[in-house]
């Protein structure tokens, strides 16, 4: 089988860029262009893919629509470094150049790690993970599904934070986030 990417936004084309190839990339119809396929005529037995979109509610809609037979490609940049073996990585996932993840880590399926992400020891993350630009989790961490990390966000050891979270950039989590919302700020508290 070969692989082919969902999406052509900024996203996708940076995953295009980081893997240093061109990849069949199929968008919804009606925004087909002369770069793209139309995502209805995608064969998933011909193809595995990667849903290329930031937005983990986008994400997981694009992949709950895909017949239930598809199968997902998994990528990890030449300049991460996966320092142990006991590092579990889900399906669809994206590991960015330069990103770290030291031991005993979980991440779920379809997870983005766009570039210069860490994340500490004895961590578990769901799936649907975003993380923009260097963003980092420390150690002992417990991170829900849907969860968007924004760029240069942290977040610190021991921390629990729920389902369908937004951390803004720049922004800092240090209490545990058990209702679903938007974060800014450092302490990361709820805005909206
Ligand atoms: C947090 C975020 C999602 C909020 O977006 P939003 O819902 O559209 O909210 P708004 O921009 O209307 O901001 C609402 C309030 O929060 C404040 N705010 C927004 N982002 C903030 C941040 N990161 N830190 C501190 N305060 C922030 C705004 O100043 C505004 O305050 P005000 O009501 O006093 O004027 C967004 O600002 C953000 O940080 N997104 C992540 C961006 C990113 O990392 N992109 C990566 C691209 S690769």
């Amino acid at each position: 089988m070969k692989n082919a990417i969902i999406g052509y936004g900024g996203h996708a084309r940076e995953v295009l860029s980081q893997m240093g190839k061109k990849l069949p990339c199929f968008v919804d119809d009606n925004y087909v262009s002369e770069e793209t396929l139309p995502l209805s005529s995608l064969d998933v037995k011909k193809y595995k893919v990667m849903v290329a979109i930031a937005n983990p509610i986008y994400r997981l809609n694009v992949v709950n629509n895909l017949p239930k037979e598809t199968k997902f490609f998994s990528f990890v940049h030449p300049t991460a470094l996966i320092l142990d073996k006991n590092i579990k990585i889900g399906k669809g996932s994206f590991i960015g150049a330069f990103s770290v993840l030291t031991t005993n880590i979980k991440i779920g399926n379809h997870a983005i790690l766009n570039r210069s992400n860490h994340i500490g020891h004895d961590t578990i993350v769901g799936d649907y993970f975003s993380s923009m630009p260097g963003s980092i989790i420390s150690g002992n961490c417990n991170i829900g599904d849907s969860v968007y990390l924004g760029t240069n966000s942290s977040v610190r050891e021991k921390i629990t934070i729920c389902d369908n979270v937004t951390v803004g950039l720049n922004s800092g989590v240090v209490k545990n986030i058990n209702k679903s919302g938007t974060y800014a700020g450092l302490p990361a508290k709820k805005i909206n």
